[in-house]
């Protein structure tokens, strides 16, 4: 005969089994794990049984609480991967995906790399500097006068502590040489900024690109050549380059360079692209002084410096027609360099 433990755990395992969902499982296990439930009570009526019943019973009621445990457990999971299944099948994996879209580099950024990877086959090093400089190495270390135009507050944006938004990147042409010994060859991209009124040419912040090259027996010659060769590599072989005579305080010969190809404007006309020229010999001076030493002297050592609008250069190659294009942001714009 079995006991009614036995009976028990046979009449919990069939409605386990047979519980059509989890709501009926949930009150089967009430039913018979519940604090309250048939099998929990079993422990209560324990404490009446004899000595010797007492280990008999004890060890078959652990039997039918783990085996109904078990039962309760096994049915709960065949409920939740149903579930699982109902769902998947809900997904119509006929349907077309939502596709990731692809970003692009940003016109500017693309006129930057290509332009960098150009001067580092020509082995210049990459230098950078702050937006937000002082006086002295915007104007004064480049030999521009305290009463030049450019230092005026009406073209140039000053902070209240008397610093300023750097005018151009030839900032960096003082920050390596007073950090370094030559030669120098380095570029130095990055942005400038001119309280221009802001109109299709002009913006408040623009991109250049300055270089700085110094050397023993650094010549006008190797300006040419660099120059020359940079605007082949952009704008075609068959591009035309012209140096015009111009003036810059810091730079004596000082040098515009003007390019007529036929990626640009159909080739008809010349297009100005860069300032450059030979460095002053006032520049070493100032150097000098800042760095203590001689290491700049403009007998031994001479250079030329550029300096290449690269919004300019960006706005000719790709043919945008307004440089505002480039600072909003607008999709429809910057698609079309994807
Ligand atoms: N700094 C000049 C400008 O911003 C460009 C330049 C750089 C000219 C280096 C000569 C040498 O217009």
């Amino acid at each position: 005969m079995s006991h009614p433990l036995e009976q028990l755990r046979d009449d919990a395992l069939r409605e386990i089994d047979s519980a059509p969902n989890e709501q009926a499982l949930e009150a089967a296990r009430v039913k018979f794990l519940g604090k309250s439930g048939s099998i929990s009570s079993w422990g209560e009526q324990m404490k009446s049984l004899s000595k010797e019943e007492k280990p008999i019973v004890g060890k078959l009621l652990n039997e039918v609480r783990t085996a109904v445990t078990n039962a309760i457990d096994a049915r709960g999971e065949t409920f939740r991967s149903q579930k699982e299944t109902e769902s998947l099948a809900k997904i119509d994996i006929s349907l077309p995906g939502t596709p990731n879209e692809r970003g692009s580099l940003h016109p500017l950024t693309q006129m930057l790399d290509r332009s960098i990877a150009i001067f580092r086959r020509m082995g210049f090093a990459l230098a950078d500097g702050p937006d937000v400089e002082d006086e002295w190495h915007c104007f004064d270390a480049l030999n521009t006068p305290p009463d030049h135009p450019a230092r005026n507050e009406a073209d140039t944006f000053y902070l209240p502590d008397g610093r300023l938004l750097r005018t151009h990147t030839s900032t960096v042409q003082i920050r390596t040489m007073t950090a370094a010994p030559p030669p120098i060859r380095v570029i130095a991209p990055g942005a400038a900024y001119r309280r221009d009124e802001v109109d299709a040419t002009h913006g408040a912040q623009f991109h250049q690109i300055e270089g700085l090259y110094v050397d023993r027996n650094v010549s006008v010659a190797d300006l040419k050549g660099t120059m020359e060769y940079l605007m082949h590599e952009l704008f075609g072989a068959e591009t035309q380059v012209r140096f015009r005579p111009h003036y810059f305080p810091f730079t004596e010969p000082s040098l515009e360079i003007d390019v007529k190809s036929k990626a640009l404007k159909g080739g008809e006309q010349w297009i100005e692209v860069c300032g450059s020229g030979m460095v002053h010999p006032a520049v070493f001076e100032q150097v000098n002084k800042a760095r203590g030493d001689d290491a700049y002297d403009p007998n031994e050592w001479t250079g030329f410096a550029f300096g290449l609008g690269m919004d300019r250069l960006a706005m000719i190659l790709f043919g945008v027609p307004d440089i505002r294009l480039f600072a909003q942001n607008d999709l429809r714009f910057l698609r079309q360099f994807a």
